[in-house]
């Protein structure tokens, strides 16, 4: 296996998607840890679109807790409900935040961050955690993002 991403040049959102969807199954093939597993996936997404903060929040004893992430140090924990990671955990689906300022409950880790995707991880039916991807700029996420995020994370 290679430890390197190759980007496809010119490419828009969807084709680089596309491109890489083989090469994280590839990196990930054959590793069973998962904190291993989303330290890459995160270095892949950080590296191939430059996101301001790419990361995991895993459910550790009834909360979420910071785990593999690229990008400015965040907040530690987050209670079920609570925020856009909490909300993802609690209703199970994608919430894709266009502007985090309109969002009630928002938790803001960093005051760069404008727009927000965070997709749940889950093993089997149980969610085990969520990725979470934040952006410096407003409206960065749409249902491109959500397909292929919702795809990569079935590979964890
Ligand atoms: N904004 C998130 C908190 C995590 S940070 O963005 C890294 C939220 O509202 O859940």
């Amino acid at each position: 296996m290679s430890e390197e991403i190759s980007l496809p040049k010119n490419a828009n959102k969807e084709e680089i998607y596309q491109a890489l969807l083989p090469q994280v199954k590839a990196l990930l093939f054959g590793e069973e840890d998962l904190i291993a597993n989303m330290a890459n996936m995160a270095a892949v997404l950080k590296e191939a679109f430059g996101f301001f903060w790419v990361g995991f929040y895993i459910i550790k004893k009834g909360e979420l807790v910071l785990g593999p992430f690229q990008g400015p140090v965040a907040c530690t924990r987050i209670q079920k409900g609570k925020g856009v990671c909490g909300k993802a955990w609690e209703t199970g689906e994608t919430q894709l935040v266009p502007d985090v300022n309109a969002f009630p409950g928002h938790i803001a880790c960093s005051a760069s961050s404008q727009s927000e995707i965070v997709v749940p991880v889950s093993k089997g039916k149980e969610i085990i955690a969520v990725l979470d991807i934040d952006s410096d700029q407003l409206d960065a996420f749409d249902a491109v993002d959500q397909k292929f995020l919702e795809e990569m994370v079935g590979y964890l």
